[in-house]
């Protein structure tokens, strides 16, 4: 299938991630915690860098994100920020940062004002919903993230595929309905059923970004430790290791760029 290519020079506004998926295009995101790898992303063509809570396992080696501060994901964003020209920076709001409406937006302004993100992410929806609409509507643009939620670990009994049977699969398709109706402008799933995250990408007006969930998805975010294949953990099934055979960081990078955009990443085998 062939897909019109995202604009190389202009920059990456919330309002490009709509127009990307209104035209069939795809959406190439990464994560990134400093400045130099963030460049090398940004000229590479990636559309979307996130500051994750990743960074607790993939930096601070760690078992779980779940003691990834609010300063830390400042300071990792500050950083990735003096790297980024065009791509959108895009921060999570770490565990325990947005119990309350009041609190998100506090957590949430400190992550675009003092860290130079242009959207927040939050996990589930359910109490998360009056966080959504709360920051939404104080101009704070929102990426939600469903599937597996990683800072719901304990209660989800682990690093385990979301929405296997057809009750859990119905919860999510409202979940996900549910975070676009609270003015989610973009929604990672992760770790779902290729064919519910397909069909959850037809039925929203926003784009959908996949993790573990499938080629249908409207772009893809991988870790990017996972992408140049190296890890402190079992390398889950939906990464692939993009530096293996290639040169450099560089060619590695825009391989993966390349194949979220012909579709051909990931594949079946990489998929649920
Ligand atoms: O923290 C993170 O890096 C993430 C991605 C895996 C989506 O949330």
């Amino acid at each position: 299938m062939t897909v019109p290519a995202n604009s190389p020079s202009t920059a990456v506004k919330i309002a490009t991630l709509a127009e990307i998926k209104a035209r069939g295009g795809r959406i190439a995101m990464l994560t990134a915690y400093d400045a130099t790898l963030a460049a090398q992303f940004d000229a590479c063509g990636v559309d979307a860098v996130l500051v994750g809570d990743s960074l607790g396992m993939v930096v601070q080696g760690r078992a779980t994100t779940l003691a990834v501060t609010l300063d830390d994901i400042v300071y990792h964003c500050q950083a990735v920020a003096r790297g980024l020209k065009r791509a959108l920076l895009v921060a999570d709001l770490p565990f325990g940062s947005y119990p309350d409406p009041g609190t998100a937006f506090r957590s949430a302004a400190r992550l675009m004002g003092e860290g130079g993100a242009a959207m927040v992410k939050l996990e589930r929806a359910g109490p998360v919903l009056a966080c959504i609409g709360y920051l939404v509507e104080r101009d704070i643009p929102v990426c939600a993230h469903l599937g597996l939620t990683p800072q719901s670990v304990h209660r989800l009994g682990g690093y385990k595929v979301q929405g296997r049977d057809d009750d859990a699969a119905a919860r999510l398709v409202a979940d996900a309905l549910a975070v676009q109706a609270a003015g989610a402008a973009l929604l990672v799933l992760e770790c779902v059923p290729a064919g519910l995250a397909r069909a959850i990408t037809a039925q929203l007006a926003i784009p959908t970004i996949g993790i573990g969930a499938g080629a249908g998805c409207d772009g893809q975010v991988l870790v990017s430790y996972d992408l140049l294949g190296v890890s402190l953990h079992r390398r889950p099934r939906f990464v692939r290791d993009f530096l293996a055979g290639r040169g450099d960081i560089g060619a590695a990078v825009r391989a993966y760029v390349a194949a979220v955009r012909d579709g051909s990443f990931p594949s079946a085998d990489e998929s649920y």
